[in-house]
């Protein structure tokens, strides 16, 4: 469905009835929900896959993938409310932290150790006050699961690429631009650390950004499927040739909620369709106004 850009503004601006932003409306649980289910598609790395790799029905979010790299060996914790196997007696500001800065609490299993570099905290920290509270809460509502995931090893210490959007403050106002709310969303999306090769396990925003070419295996991610043989990240810069420069809108945004490339292939996990299937439309069009914006590279 298209809209005239300024149709819906002025429509605000008339009725005051409509959000100011997609997925805005409703109580922060709500909005938590739409951004954990979507964008942030938590689950696709912390909720358990039956073998076709679709999410467990009634265990979401109760301990997931498990990752073997030379720095670490960890599974993604189950952080629904259990009490005792997810993160029930974690306060909201304790949750937080560990979203936005990768830190456990110091009462919690391996308490002050930061959590592995797998777990995008780097991005989240890009999450407005309004919106990171509105995880919190919706976290807060799933149904508690019982389920203890294995603990971490810890083989070198966690190394953190500097990405540079996560810098940038975003707000209520700067969100209204589509392309300022397309690199928001790229960034809690954490788009380009997958498809951004990296460097001596150090992903290379400044050169590469989103290049494509890192590869996922079944050896390096386990729990993805019964299926899963590998896959290999895409080119997603603005390159005509290498990337998606000569992609239509609706070609970008079918990849990106349908999991159909341009040709008509199926896309492989962990691209996550499955979850972006269910974003907004001005969001959709937001991210690909932004993929406009991303220089073209070979
Ligand atoms: C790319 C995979 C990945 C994504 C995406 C991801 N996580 Fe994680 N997360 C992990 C892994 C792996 C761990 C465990 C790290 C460790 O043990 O060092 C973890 C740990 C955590 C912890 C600490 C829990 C504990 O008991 O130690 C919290 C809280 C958490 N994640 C919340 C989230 C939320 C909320 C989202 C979505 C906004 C999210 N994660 C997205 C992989 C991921
Ligand atoms: C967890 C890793 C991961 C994340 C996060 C991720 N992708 Fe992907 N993406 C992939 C992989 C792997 C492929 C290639 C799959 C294949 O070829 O079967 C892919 C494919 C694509 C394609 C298809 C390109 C083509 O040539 O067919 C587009 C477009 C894309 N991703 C955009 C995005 C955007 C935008 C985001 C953020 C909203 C995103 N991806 C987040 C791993 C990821």
């Amino acid at each position: 469905m298209r809209k005239c850009p300024w149709g819906r503004a002025a429509l605000f601006a008339l009725t005051g009835l409509l959000p100011s932003l997609p997925g805005a409306a409703g109580t922060p649980a709500e909005r938590g929900r739409y951004l954990v289910t979507t964008i942030l598609a938590c689950g696709n790395c912390h909720s358990p896959r039956a073998a076709d790799g679709s999410p467990l029905p009634g265990r979401e979010l109760s301990g997931g993938l498990a990752f073997d790299t030379p720095a670490f060996t960890a599974t993604a914790a189950n952080i629904t409310p259990d009490p005792d196997t997810g993160i029930g007696r974690w306060s909201d500001e304790e949750i937080a932290r560990a979203l936005t800065e990768g830190v456990r609490p110091g009462h919690a299993a391996l308490g002050g150790v930061p959590l592995a570099a797998i777990m995008p905290a780097g991005f989240y920290k890009a999450l407005t006050p309004a919106d990171l509270a509105a995880v919190v809460a919706y976290l807060r509502s799933v149904p508690p699961v019982r389920n203890a995931v294995p603990p971490p090893v810890y083989k070198l210490p966690a190394v953190h690429a500097r990405y540079p959007d996560a810098e940038r403050r975003y707000d209520e106002t700067t969100l209204r631009d589509p392309v300022v709310r397309g690199a928001y969303l790229a960034t809690i999306g954490h788009c380009m650390e997958c498809h951004t090769p990296r460097v001596r396990g150090v992903s290379d925003y400044e050169t590469a950004m989103g290049r494509g070419g890192v590869e996922f295996s079944p050896a390096l991610v386990q729990g993805i499927g019964a299926g899963f043989t590998s896959s290999t990240s895409s080119n997603i810069t603005s390159h005509p040739v290498a990337g998606i420069g000569a992609w239509s809108d609706g070609e970008i945004r079918r990849a990106i909620a349908d999991g159909v490339s341009r040709d008509g292939r199926r896309l492989r996990p962990p691209m996550a369709f499955r979850y972006y299937a269910n974003m907004a439309e001005d969001d959709l069009d937001a991210l690909v106004a932004w993929l406009r914006t991303v220089p073209p590279l070979p």
